[in-house]
């Protein structure tokens, strides 16, 4: 089995995260008073946010902080939260844009969905998580741990609900490094075999309705983890999708053991105002179910951003047939969905520009 050179600092455990406070980061009244400021006077209703440019966002003083916080995700411990964005006397929608300033400055956003939409509002409106097109981010359901389809997720928290809807986080890297301890054999199958993942029915054009994937790889050193019970289980009605065979069964559900342990998964509450960020690629994440507040205003809101950074290192090749691009620091991830336009493709455009990175394809399938 290859070794792990992969940034050790990402493969944490429950104590470590408790010790270490690197991953907390908070804006101080300065920096919190700039970005109120700045985003209140940015805002207009009418206008779309593909329509933003990043020039157009001074974060000033609170800059260099979100930079570490994303580094830190990015190439450190593979998350890192961020307290003290501004919140009061913030509307739903301009608390919204804060995240896709931020994202200007440090990213191309990708698309999350069927609609291909480049920000998600997180949030139950009522969706089957279970269903074959079903999607966690809208629907109130404890959720299964995955991974987002991007190298960066920033979610950042505007209500928190009345009760439930704990986020949960474990390292990728501890899991394997457990599941090589204790079943080398089956940590050969995660490694060695395909895994089809359904794209719940949220294809593109030149896209299937699932990819094969091995749940955990290697590239230049690095470790690299997918894994979503949700999209695996659902891929086995699809037509041409292979029966699991008993060994990755097995294999599925040790890791969803390891990665509920008690030393292995980090818990959390995001309290409004805060910022969550994590690296994919070493962290799989979950989140309990929640009951909501009665008043709309009052629901259980984020703001979720998934991002192409400029610094993103090689993906392994078998990650290609999701991200569609695995050379570093390209535009790449994401879930085209089924309205991939010229406009999109020139914000994608534009932003690779502003940020030097490679402009991604102009074929609009
Ligand atoms: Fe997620």
């Amino acid at each position: 089995m290859d070794a792990i050179k992969f940034d050790a600092r990402a493969g944490w455990n429950v104590s470590d995260l408790h010790q270490d406070s690197s991953w907390r980061f908070s804006l101080n009244d300065t920096a919190r008073n700039h970005l109120r400021e700045m985003i209140i006077a940015a805002f207009d209703p009418d206008r779309p946010f593909f329509d933003y440019h990043a020039d157009e966002f001074d974060l000033g003083p609170a800059h260099q902080t979100i930079k570490a916080a994303l580094d830190m995700a990015h190439h450190g411990l593979g998350i890192a939260l961020l307290g003290g964005l501004p919140r009061d006397g913030i509307s739903e929608k301009e608390f919204e844009l804060l995240n896709w300033a931020i994202g200007l400055q440090f990213g191309v956003a990708r698309p999350q969905g069927i609609a291909s939409q480049y920000i998600s509002q997180v949030r139950d409106v009522g969706t089957d998580y279970r269903a074959k097109t079903g999607r966690g981010y809208s629907s109130n359901a404890k959720l299964d741990f995955h991974s987002d389809g991007c190298d960066l997720v920033t979610l950042a928290c505007y209500n928190k609900a009345r009760s439930g809807g704990q986020s949960m986080i474990s390292s990728s890297v501890s899991a394997w490094q457990t599941l090589c301890a204790e079943r080398p054999d089956l940590a050969e199958i995660a490694h060695h075999s395909e895994f089809c993942f359904s794209r719940q029915n949220e294809q593109a054009a030149d896209e299937g309705p699932f990819y094969p994937q091995p749940l955990f790889d290697f590239e230049d050193g690095r470790l690299f983890a997918k894994w979503n019970r949700n999209r695996v289980r659902t891929a086995q009605q699809i037509e041409g999708v292979p029966a699991l065979n008993p060994a990755q069964i097995e294999v599925t559900d040790l890791l969803d053991d390891i990665l509920s342990r008690p030393e292995i998964m980090f818990t959390m509450y995001l309290e409004p105002g805060d910022l969550q960020i994590l690296n994919n690629h070493v962290m799989l994440h979950s989140r309990t179910d929640y009951v909501d507040h009665e008043a709309p205003e009052d629901k259980r809101l984020l703001s979720r951003l998934w991002l192409a950074p400029p610094d993103s290192v090689r993906l392994p090749e078998s990650w290609g047939a999701y991200f569609r691009e695995t050379a570093p620091g390209t535009v790449r991830g994401g879930i085209r969905g089924q309205n991939y336009d010229e406009s999109r493709l020139a914000f994608e455009q534009r932003q690779a520009k502003h940020l030097g990175m490679p402009a991604p394809a102009s074929a609009i399938s």
